[in-house]
């Protein structure tokens, strides 16, 4: 017990959050992963953890309108957020998960770092910088995460990374490390599970 640390049943679904009175006590190490809409944060939680169906994951952008616990051993807990920019639903309810998600990467104490997932196909967007500048005046250490990089090829990831690298020196809380990741191939997913 406790050895396996991320495989099978040591990684489970805790709760779906939609208020911050609703988020667990902070006694557990915390780490979320925020990005764009379909940028694949449920599906990096899937893979890191081994389990195909423990977020749910889809091609529709806005798959994910509540903040979702997994706990982690008995430990930590894994935050899966709603993606921010574009998503496929009512303007109200996208409103109402959007500040949900700012009051919680500016107010919650036990969040020890946020993972700041980028597509490898599009970069640092106007909105990425936002949530970034939002993380910075709260001083919450991020880490950019790139994913999906099984979809583009060699010479076009270098150009994109260095765009990142770019913005991100304009970042106080970030760390200047990218882990490049696919959760399709497997790729990054031994140093990330280092990271947390
Ligand atoms: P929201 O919950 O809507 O904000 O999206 P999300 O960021 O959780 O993205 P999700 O994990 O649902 O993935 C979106 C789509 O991208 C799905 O169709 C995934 O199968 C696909 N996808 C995610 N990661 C990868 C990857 O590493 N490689 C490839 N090729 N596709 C991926
Ligand atoms: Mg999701």
């Amino acid at each position: 017990k406790g050895r396996k640390m991320f495989v099978g049943s040591n990684a489970d679904f805790l709760k779906g959050v939609v208020a911050m009175n609703g988020l667990p006590g902070d006694d557990r190490v915390e780490v979320c992963f925020a990005g764009r809409s379909n940028v694949g944060k449920s599906s990096l939680i899937n893979a890191l953890t081994g389990r195909k169906g423990l977020a749910r994951a889809s091609n529709t952008p806005g798959r994910t309108q509540e903040i979702n616990y997994f706990t982690l051993a008995e430990s930590h807990y894994l935050v899966d957020l709603p993606g921010y920019g574009f998503a496929n639903a009512p303007l109200p309810v996208i409103e109402k998960w959007q500040k949900l998600l700012k009051q919680y990467l500016s107010g919650r104490v036990s969040l020890r770092r946020a993972f700041v997932l980028i597509d490898s196909r599009h970069g640092v967007k106007a909105v990425d910088n936002e949530i970034m500048s939002l993380l910075d005046s709260s001083a919450v250490t991020f880490q950019v995460v790139m994913t999906k990089a099984d979809k583009v090829k060699d010479k076009d990831r270098e150009k994109t990374l260095d765009q990142v690298r770019e913005a991100l020196s304009k970042h106080p809380a970030a760390f200047p490390e990218l882990v490049v990741t696919s959760s399709e191939k497997g790729w990054g997913l031994p140093t990330l599970r280092a990271l947390i």
